[in-house]
């Protein structure tokens, strides 16, 4: 079956510890159907741009066309993130205001700062004054209550956001529970920005479902449904050709990334196996999970490919 992305701008959504670079060049080249990987979000640490997450973006890591994500906070730290990127190369950056990790969200950074306009403002007006950037947003309705994003629009303005990509949960609802249609159709007409949809697509179907449902998006973003099932977008590539290729790719390049030896790239490769081919045979995914070394854990996950697809 072909995709029905052909009249729908697909974009894909970050997934801390999963859509690094290696897994964003893997897919692009193997699958396709993406017109741009967002990334997971890069913060401040120790005062400084967390190194680990600006090489993640560096531009000579990344054959795919990606856009750095940031995480809202205080509005030094996000000013420091953007001239960063900007420095790097980069004149489009996305703003985090959806991340619920509990944490994160007391300290007002994230999906919290929904619940505190005044510093969304600030940070806003802060970020308006570096030069060169155009901003996009990916958000939730709210953090404790879906109508906290009829107060983000005035702080927004400051940046006119090129986009908003709104998942239509609470920041409280984490990654589960009820899809606030209703809520998010509200947000939809009221909005004066160009709106993305992203939440719970996971195959090709429900991809055109949504896009029956609100023809005036300007875009869907797909998280876990590309983790757990790369091929969505275009099902004649749901073959053990094309994934074998992309674990391949991906074992490359995660063992040129990563230092720390076969421990550390092997931890690294099974937990994608926690969303990837999610239908396959349990016994064989069993033996992905505990291979102790690298020749068990190919030889595992060569059957568990082959055996899945045709
Ligand atoms: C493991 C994991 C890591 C995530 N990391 C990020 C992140 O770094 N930045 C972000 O904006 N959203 C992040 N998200 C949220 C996803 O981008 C997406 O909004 C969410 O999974 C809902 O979309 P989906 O149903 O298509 O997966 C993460 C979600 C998960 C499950």
């Amino acid at each position: 079956m072909s995709s029905p992305s052909l009249t729908c701008r697909v974009l894909a959504a970050p997934l801390q510890g999963i859509t690094d670079a290696v897994w964003r060049n893997a897919h692009h080249a193997v699958f396709g159907g993406v017109e741009a990987y967002y990334s997971p979000f890069l913060r401040v640490e120790h005062g400084e741009a967390r190194r680990r997450t600006l090489a993640d973006v560096a531009p000579c890591s990344n054959t795919a066309p990606v856009i750095p994500q940031l995480l809202a906070s205080p509005p030094a730290e996000a000013v420091l993130l953007a001239t960063a990127l900007r420095d790097m190369g980069y004149r489009d950056l996305d703003i985090n205001l959806g991340c619920p990790h509990p944490p994160v969200a007391r300290r007002h950074k994230g999906c919290g700062m929904l619940a505190t306009p005044a510093l969304l403002k600030e940070m806003c007006q802060a970020l308006s004054r570096v030069d060169g950037v155009r901003y996009s947003v990916k958000m939730r309705l709210g953090w404790d209550a879906p109508g906290q994003w009829r107060e983000a629009w005035d702080a927004l303005e400051h940046i006119a956001p090129v986009q908003v990509t709104v998942h239509p949960r609470i920041g409280k609802q984490q990654y589960r529970g009820e899809l606030l249609l209703d809520e998010f159709g509200q947000l939809l007409a009221q909005s004066p920005y160009p709106v993305v949809y992203n939440g719970e697509i996971r195959t090709a179907e429900q991809l055109r479902r949504v896009h029956e449902r609100y023809p005036q998006l300007c875009g869907v973003m797909i998280g876990r449904g590309l983790a757990m099932r790369p091929s969505m977008l275009d099902e004649s590539k749901t073959n053990s050709d094309c994934y074998l290729c992309f674990h391949q790719a991906l074992l490359e390049g995660e063992a040129a990334r990563l230092t720390g030896g076969e421990h550390q790239l092997l931890a690294h490769i099974k937990s994608l196996w926690e969303w990837l081919l999610p239908e396959a045979d349990k016994r064989l995914r069993k033996r992905v999970r505990k291979a102790s070394n690298m020749t068990a854990y190919r030889a595992a996950a060569t059957e568990l490919i082959v055996s899945s697809l045709p």
